[in-house]
């Protein structure tokens, strides 16, 4: 196996572009299409980082329409074995407040038109009853004060917000935190044997479950881009911090299994 181009991905907005030391482009083609932008592959905290702009270079895929499968095939074959995944989330509970930072434990899939998977036949069940590396959550908690883990993040389909009933609905099931893009991302990680997980900064209280006024796109852009340093500022202390991909049960699940789809 030739030596890794980058060994850590970010999936995130545009604004984390500046955060790579001396970054190179990788025009990466994919049995699922282009990725949502050339991977740009830099240097944080001693380590090799690949970044990938999930909504693409100019905002240009709705969470719907994001290439999920490429992006993550693109990364595995440059070698990424660990995924951060920074986000934006509405909260659903008064535990959580904008501006909080938050790695979920747990997610429920409510979307319903993206491809979720690159199994394609035979019998392939990926284990994803912890659809997180706990151990990334870990290094992430670790990496600043304040940061909460636990809590259930459930992704909608979008690209609108939630109705008053449905997001209501969303808290009365005990879910803490929505999104609309945390699916399939996820899961394709794990199909990819990588460790991934979600830092979710919350950036409005949704439609108003239990508290708040209902929510718009620019104040969720407003809130992401004014807590853009401190993101970046917890991504290189994580990066700093991460644990050896090696023997996690994100990748191990598979081995031995015959596996039908390619991990490049
Ligand atoms: N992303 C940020 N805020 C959100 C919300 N309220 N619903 C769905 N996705 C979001």
């Amino acid at each position: 196996m030739s030596p890794a181009i980058a060994d850590v991905a970010v999936i995130g907005g545009t604004g984390f572009y500046s955060f790579l030391d001396g970054a190179e482009t990788h025009e990466v083609e994919t049995p699922y299409g282009a990725p949502s932008a050339p991977i740009a592959v830099g240097t944080v905290a001693g380590r090799r980082v690949a970044f990938v702009p999930r909504h693409g270079p100019h905002h240009d895929y709705a969470p719907h329409s994001i290439p999920y499968r490429a992006n993550l095939w693109a990364l595995r074959s440059l070698g990424v074995r660990q995924v951060l995944a920074p986000c934006a989330v509405g909260g659903l509970r008064d535990e959580v407040a904008p501006g909080d930072i938050v790695v979920p434990d747990q997610l429920v899939d409510r979307t319903y038109r993206r491809v979720p998977s690159y199994v394609e036949g035979g019998a392939v069940h990926v284990p994803f009853g912890d659809p997180y590396c706990t151990r990334l959550a870990a290094a992430v908690t670790g990496a600043g004060a304040g940061i909460t883990h636990g809590g259930t993040m459930v992704v909608i389909e979008g690209p609108r917000f939630s109705t008053r009933a449905e997001s209501r609905a969303y808290a009365g099931e005990g879910w803490t935190l929505i999104n609309m893009t945390g699916a399939p991302e996820a899961a394709l990680a794990r199909e990819m044997r990588q460790c991934y997980t979600p830092i979710a900064l919350v950036t409005d209280m949704d439609a108003g479950a239990e508290s708040g006024d209902g929510v718009g796109q620019e104040e969720v852009f407003a809130l992401f881009k004014a807590n853009l340093e401190r993101l970046t500022g917890l991504l290189a202390a994580t990066i700093a911090a991460l644990p050896d991909p090696d023997g996690c049960t994100c990748s191990t699940w598979a081995d031995g299994i015959d596996l039908t789809y390619v991990i490049p």
